[in-house]
């Protein structure tokens, strides 16, 4: 896994940011897999900046976002619709029928989940997978104890996980307990991830996720079984790798590095 550790958090989004543009322009009809959660908000503040200042074109890219809470409507300001929309789609060129985002209120969530994977298999696979982390090494919401084969699927989630994204909502009663999400095995099939974290508060599910053994209970380190993943850190983010010089020294390297294609 390649790590790249920024400053601050404005820099890190930047970065990815350009990562995903570069993905476009030389892929005009790519295929992402989008996150939601406050780290990639910088990220897509950017994309729609590169939309309206340089013109990046999303007409004719497709997007699937890893997950939605169970029993909120689209139009719930707490949804993961409400919240692409607001924060990405509505600043940016994308034909609606191009987004795609689990159901929170099918009525055979069995056949929703089939479809949702049918769906990204038909268009060609993920190109390029967002990711965040959760407080406890969770992506997407693939909680502690999940298979690493995993498909999109319901799941129960995990009291950290509800008492860190209750910040969102009037009362910790409202968190839904279900989500519906891609598998982990779902995320490793994407061609190439970006996977982001900010802030103090991460460092420890940062380091056990790039670090730490593979295990279901960190479901991030599952990336290490990937074969081209990024990881976009801020400096706070950062702060508990124990490789971190290592990391640096390849970036500061780069330039002279053989080129590989
Ligand atoms: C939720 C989402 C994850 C996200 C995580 C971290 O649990 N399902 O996709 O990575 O929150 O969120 P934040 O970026 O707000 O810390």
């Amino acid at each position: 896994m390649e790590v790249i550790i920024k400053e601050t958090y404005d820099l890190m989004s930047k970065a990815a940011a350009e990562a995903v543009a570069s993905l476009i322009n030389s892929k005009p009809n790519a295929v992402l897999g989008l996150a939601t959660g406050s780290t990639p908000l910088g990220l897509y503040r950017e994309l729609a900046r590169m939309h309206k200042s340089d013109g990046l074109d999303f007409s004719q890219v497709t997007t699937f976002n890893l997950d939605e809470y169970v029993g909120l409507t689209k139009d719930h300001p707490q949804s993961y619709h409400y919240f692409m929309h607001e924060n990405l789609f509505k600043h940016i060129n994308i034909p609606p029928q191009n987004v795609y985002i689990p159901s929170g209120t099918t009525t055979n969530y069995r056949a929703f989940c089939a479809w949702f994977e049918r769906r990204i298999e038909e268009v060609g696979g993920i190109d390029l997978q967002l990711l965040g982390i959760g407080s406890d090494g969770h992506i997407a919401f693939n909680e502690p104890s999940s298979s690493l084969g995993s498909r999109t699927r319901i799941k129960t989630l995990a009291r950290q996980t509800i008492e860190d994204n209750a910040r969102f909502f009037d009362r910790i009663e409202d968190v839904p307990v279900y989500a519906i999400t891609m598998g982990v095995g779902t995320i490793l099939e994407a061609r190439q991830i970006l996977f982001l974290a900010n802030g103090e508060n991460k460092a420890a599910a940062v380091a056990a996720a790039v670090e730490g053994p593979v295990t279901s209970m960190i479901t991030a380190s599952a990336l290490q079984l990937h074969p081209d993943t990024i990881c976009y850190l801020d400096r706070p983010a950062a702060g508990k790798l124990k490789m971190i010089d290592y990391y640096e020294w390849i970036q500061a390297k780069r330039p002279g590095a053989p080129k590989t294609a």
